[in-house]
């Protein structure tokens, strides 16, 4: 494993599920460890220290350093507080991995506007708010001429990148955070600053309210294991990843793509304005079955054909 000795990591939504493993492999690959989490049910709702206490003793367990912290990601002033804290206890930052997420799962024709508010402002703003104090941070280390190798890896989804039924805020809410890594990747890079995503897949709290229990193999590999994601995320980390940046990696199992995202596609070119009829008429000539999204399984099929929904049976 690539040594991130040295290095101070913050991990959002640490306290449970994909974040909890992250937040263990950083400390064993020698990150200290600021583990963020808020302690809310899956909605979102109330707030609790203990997950990410318990994660915070797991990691002195091995030997690691680690300190807890209950931001709420979504709020500006708390995200700042949280790198403030990186900084003040370990001295420096050099990786954000934003994690922290929620789902309210809903039709869009039912949706309510909580429902949509919320779950966006935990993923995007939530994405946004630590990225933006993080990114001031090493903008001042890069200006005082340091060269700086720090990492944000972000969180997005196959809901985000393929689109599921049931759920649009989370679903756009991941897209725009594929997006914010594109961005944040070009304009951080300056700075040292990689950004990269991860559209993971695993078991946990999350994939189980939606659909319903995975089992666990009886012998064998367990692709749906959250620890699964935390080695891609590690490799990223490396000094070595200097040169990986605003890329999504869609992980499952042992499977890992290197995302395409939105790519030029078909091309209808005029040297002038197209008239309406014209489009029209070339748009059912090459396109004569119509055109529509296939769907989360039947997209993840092209991704080796796994799918959470498929393990759950
Ligand atoms: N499990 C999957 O297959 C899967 C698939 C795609 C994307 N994801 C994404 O991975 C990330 C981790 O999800 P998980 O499956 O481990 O779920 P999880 O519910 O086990 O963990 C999420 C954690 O985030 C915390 N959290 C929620 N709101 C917060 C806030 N405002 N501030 C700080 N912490 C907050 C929760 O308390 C919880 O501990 C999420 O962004 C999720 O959307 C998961």
């Amino acid at each position: 494993m690539p040594s991130l000795d040295g290095k101070v990591a913050i991990v959002t939504g640490a306290g449970r599920g994909i974040g909890r493993e992250h937040s263990l492999a950083l400390a064993r690959a020698g990150a200290a460890v600021v583990v963020n989490d808020l302690g809310a049910t899956l909605a979102g709702e109330g707030a609790d220290a203990t997950p990410a206490q318990q994660v915070v003793a797991e990691i002195e367990a091995l030997g690691g350093r680690a300190v807890a912290n209950g931001a709420n990601v979504a709020s500006f002033d708390d995200a700042e507080a949280l790198i403030r804290q990186a900084v003040e206890t370990f001295g420096r930052l050099d990786i954000l991995v934003n994690n922290a997420g929620i789902t309210r799962d809903r039709m869009l024709v039912n949706m309510t506007e909580e429902e949509w508010d919320s779950v966006v402002a935990v993923h995007l703003k939530g994405h946004f708010a630590p990225t933006r104090h993080a990114a001031a941070h090493w903008r001042e280390r890069s200006k005082a001429g340091e060269d700086v190798r720090a990492r944000i890896i972000n969180t997005s989804s196959p809901s985000g990148v393929f689109g599921n039924v049931g759920q649009v805020n989370y679903g756009a809410a991941k897209a725009g955070i594929a997006g914010f890594t594109l961005i944040a990747a070009q304009e951080l890079a300056r700075y040292g600053v990689t950004v990269n995503c991860l559209a993971p897949n695993a078991r946990t709290r999350m994939t189980e309210a939606a659909f319903g229990e995975i089992p666990v193999p009886e012998d064998g590999f367990d692709a749906m294991d959250p620890a699964n994601m935390s080695p891609i995320l590690v490799a990223l980390c490396a000094d070595e990843a200097q040169n990986v940046t605003g890329q999504c990696f869609f992980v499952y199992g042992g499977a890992v793509n290197v995302l395409r995202g939105w790519d030029a596609g078909e091309l209808f070119a005029r040297d002038e304005r197209w008239d309406a009829d014209d489009f029209l008429a070339q748009l059912r000539e090459r396109f004569p079955d119509g055109l529509a999204p296939l769907g989360m399984v039947e997209q993840m099929a092209s991704a080796g054909g796994r799918s959470a929904r498929l393990a759950a049976g």
